[in-house]
């Protein structure tokens, strides 16, 4: 593990620790993720088509997702940095009686992914690669390309840049990684301002990421926060702006 790497376990670790003891890490299926990921399987693959594909998430967290992959009758394996995240997918897929359909939880880095060339049918990804920095965001995206078969799936879901909390802070981006912004106001970890760097895409920055993938237009999605949320976040009104990307190599 790079020393980047090793940092960002720490930070992840901490973090899922803290989330477990507030039972607070997330348990419910990214549905900008998921409905990507029907609409792919719906037209491609009988039930029994699919017990023979092999999808990974990058970044699986406690498993929701993994789960309802597993429901679907599909192979699992979920690659996280952070050895309690692992624990919690390897637990919720038992506990739903998905143990059998799980080929691999390995603790990696999303950079370098410990999995065979063209082994997987499907990668999803959620709030992960976001929070990148460029290098390792752009070693990613070549991790996906290779692991991925021909024909096969990127779903992903990132933060984009209409979001209120770029769209206060455009003139900080960073010179040398635009979109990035590097933030530690303090406060809640839960924040964006206190995670450190995050990444705004723009839905043109995928095709240069994914070369020779055709990126389907991504999906813009936007909501208001309740206006004593974003209060507290200090701000009058608050926007989260997301793109829901969907990719085929
Ligand atoms: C915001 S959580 C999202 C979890 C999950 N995707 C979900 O939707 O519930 C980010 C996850 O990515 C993991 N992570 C962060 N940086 C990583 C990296 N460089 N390599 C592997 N996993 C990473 C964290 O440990 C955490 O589980």
């Amino acid at each position: 593990m790079s020393d980047r790497d090793t940092s960002m376990r720490e930070t992840w670790e901490t973090s899922f620790q803290e989330q477990v003891a507030r039972q607070a890490y997330n348990t419910a299926p990214v549905e900008a993720l998921v409905r990507n990921i029907a609409y792919y399987l719906r037209d491609r693959f009988t039930a029994n088509e699919r017990k023979n594909l092999h999808f990974a998430e990058m970044g699986c967290g406690a498993g929701p997702n993994l789960v309802w992959l597993a429901e679907k009758g599909i192979r699992v394996s979920g690659v996280d940095i952070a050895p309690t995240a692992l624990a919690l997918a390897r637990a919720t897929l038992d506990q739903h009686g998905f143990g059998n359909r799980v080929e691999k939880l390995v603790e990696a880095s999303v950079s370098v992914v410990p999995l065979a060339d063209e082994s997987l049918d499907g990668i999803l990804e959620s709030c992960v690669f976001q929070h990148l920095g460029r290098e390792d965001r752009e070693a990613a995206f070549r991790e996906v390309d290779r692991l991925t078969k021909p024909g096969g799936l990127f779903a992903g879901h990132m933060l984009e840049r209409r979001h209120t909390v770029f769209q206060a802070h455009e003139d900080e981006q960073l010179a040398e990684d635009p979109g990035t912004l590097q933030l530690q106001e303090g406060g809640s970890n839960f924040y964006l301002t206190n995670i450190g760097l995050s990444h705004f895409f723009d839905a043109g920055e995928l095709n240069g990421l994914l070369p020779g993938w055709s990126v389907v237009d991504p999906c813009l999605i936007q909501y208001e926060l309740p206006r004593s949320e974003a209060q507290k976040r200090g701000y009058a009104t608050y926007r989260q702006s997301m793109l829901a990307v969907y990719a085929i190599k």
